[in-house]
C-alpha cells in the first residue's frame, strides 16, 4: 500500500471520528513545513496554550511541503509573530474542514517541486541556426500596427460585441499569416459570454502532443466606462507581441518537433476566467503543456531595467531557463535584454491559471511591480502612453521567439 493510500485512509478515519464527536465546529489550518520549526518555537514560548494544544498542532503532513494541523484561536498570536519573523504576511490558511484544508494542501501553489515540474528545462540552448535569423525579422513597426488596430476598436471588453468582434478579428489577422499550411490553424475558444478564446496552432512533427504555448489576454475594461477601454498597454501590447512571435515563426518556416499554439484568452480583466477554462480543459484532457509565457503590459518603461521576471505563481525553473536564454542571445548589441525580478504579490495574470493546472509558467513584465503604466484600467490607456517606436515591445517579441523555438526544437528533417 503505497503512502498516499495509507494516509488518505488515516485522514478518514479522522473524519469519521470527527463527526462521531461532533466537533464539526473545529477549523484546519494549513502552512508550510519550512516553518514548522518557527512555529514549533513560537508555540512553545506561549504561556497561552495547554500541552495538548500543542501537541495537536503537528497532526498531518500530507503533502511533502504543505503540513495541516488542528487550529484553535490561542493559536493566533503565536503564529502571527512566527509568519513574521519568517518575512511573510499570511503564510498558512484556515479550513472549515480536513477536506477543506487537504485540497488547499494540494494547491500546486504551494510546491516547489510542483511548480518545477517540466519535461524539457533546463534545455540545452541549440537553436542559434533558427533564432538568430528569426529575431532579425521582428517588426516593431508591425507590434505598433496591431495596437493601434485592438485599442481602435475602442473597447475589448468580454461581455460586448466589440470584444466579440475582436475575437473574430484576431481569428482572421492570425489566419493571414500562415495562408496554406497545413500544420497551422487557428481556432476560437468558446466561452458562456460574447467574446471568444482565440488559439492559433502550429503541430509538431515528431512530438505533437507535447505543447509549448505563448499567450497574453485581449480583453480589456474600464470599470467607469465599459465602452471605452482601449487597452494600448493592457494588454493589446500582449496581443500585438504574441502576434508577432507568431508572424515570425511562420515567416522563418520554423518546422517544430513539439506542437506551438499562441492564445489570446477572453476575460483575464474579471478573474482569469478564460485562460482558467481553457487551462482546466487541457487539464482535464491529458494535454501536456511544457511550457506557457504570459505576456501582459510589455510598452511602458518605468524601471531601470527593459523588462522584470515575475516570481511568484510561476516556474522558478523555466524562469531561469530564460534568463539563460537572454545570457546566449541578448547581450550588448541590436537584440540586448536588462533584466531584474519583481512579484505581483497575487495571481495577477493568466500565467496562474496555468501554474493552478501544473503547467510550468513564465511572466516577463513591462516594469517593476508598482513602477507600471498607471493608465491601465482607463479610458487613457492609450498608444501614446507607450512606447511608440515598438522597440520596447519588440525585446518581449524577441524572448518569445526564443522560447518557442528553444523549448519546442526543430526538426531537423526539415
Ligand atoms: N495586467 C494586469 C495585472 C497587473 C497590473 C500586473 C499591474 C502588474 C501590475 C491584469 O490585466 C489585471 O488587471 N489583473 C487583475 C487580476 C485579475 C485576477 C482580475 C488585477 O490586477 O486586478
Ligand atoms: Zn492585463
Amino acid at each position: 500500500m503505497s503512502l498516499k493510500y495509507a494516509l488518505a485512509i488515516a485522514i478518514l478515519l479522522l473524519r469519521v471520528a470527527d463527526v462521531a464527536a461532533g466537533q464539526d465546529e473545529r477549523q484546519w489550518i494549513v502552512f508550510g513545513h519550512d516553518s514548522a520549526s518557527d512555529l514549533a518555537a513560537a508555540l512553545a514560548d506561549s504561556a497561552t496554550l495547554t500541552r495538548n494544544q500543542i501537541r495537536d498542532f503537528r497532526l498531518l503532513s500530507p503533502v511533502d511541503d504543505r503540513a495541516i494541523a488542528r487550529y484553535f484561536p490561542e493559536l493566533e498570536k503565536p503564529l502571527h509573530r512566527a509568519f513574521h519573523n519568517k518575512g511573510r504576511c499570511g503564510g498558512y490558511t484556515l479550513h472549515r474542514s480536513l477536506a477543506a484544508a487537504m485540497i488547499e494542501a494540494g494547491n500546486p501553489f504551494y510546491s516547489e517541486a510542483y511548480l518545477n515540474r517540466s519535461g524539457v528545462s533546463p534545455a540545452a540552448i541549440d537553436q542559434q541556426a533558427h533564432v538568430a535569423p528569426a529575431l532579425a525579422l521582428v517588426d516593431a513597426g508591425r507590434i505598433i500596427d496591431t495596437i493601434e488596430w485592438l485599442q481602435g476598436m475602442g473597447t475589448r471588453y468580454y461581455r460586448s460585441n466589440a470584444g466579440r468582434n475582436a475575437s473574430v478579428g484576431l481569428q482572421a489577422r492570425w489566419e493571414g499569416y500562415g495562408s496554406g499550411r497545413s500544420d497551422f490553424s487557428v481556432t476560437r475558444f468558446e466561452h458562456p459570454w460574447e467574446q471568444d478564446s482565440v488559439i492559433a496552432s502550429i503541430e509538431g512533427t515528431v512530438i505533437p502532443n507535447e505543447i509549448v504555448l505563448i499567450g497574453g489576454h485581449l480583453d480589456s475594461i474600464n470599470a467607469s466606462n465599459q465602452s471605452d477601454a482601449p487597452g494600448a498597454d493592457d494588454n493589446a501590447s500582449g496581443i500585438a507581441v504574441v502576434s508577432e512571435v507568431l508572424r515570425v515563426m511562420l515567416a522563418s518556416d520554423f518546422r517544430p518537433r513539439r506542437t506551438l499554439q499562441f492564445m489570446a484568452y477572453a476575460a483575464e480583466e474579471v478573474g482569469l476566467r478564460g485562460s482558467r477554462a481553457i487551462a482546466r480543459e487541457y487539464d482535464l484532457a491529458g494535454k501536456n503543456v511544457v511550457g506557457a509565457m504570459q505576456l501582459d503590459m510589455t510598452g511602458f518603461s518605468g524601471s531601470p531595467r527593459d523588462l522584470y521576471f515575475v516570481t511568484d505563481y510561476v516556474s522558478t525553473d523555466l524562469t531561469n531557463f530564460l534568463k539563460r536564454l537572454i545570457g546566449e542571445y541578448n547581450g550588448p548589441g541590436s537584440h540586448e535584454i536588462t533584466f531584474g525580478d519583481t512579484a505581483c504579490g497575487y495571481a495577477c495574470s493568466d500565467h496562474a491559471a496555468w501554474t493552478e493546472v501544473g503547467v510550468p509558467a513564465v511572466h516577463p513584465f513591462e516594469t517593476r511591480a508598482g513602477e507600471h503604466n498607471a493608465a491601465l484600467h482607463t479610458a487613457n490607456d492609450r498608444l501614446g502612453r507607450i512606447d511608440t517606436t515598438g522597440q520596447k515591445q519588440a525585446l518581449f517579441a524577441k524572448l518569445g521567439i526564443e522560447f518557442m523555438m528553444e523549448v519546442s526544437k526543430a526538426d531537423q528533417a526539415h
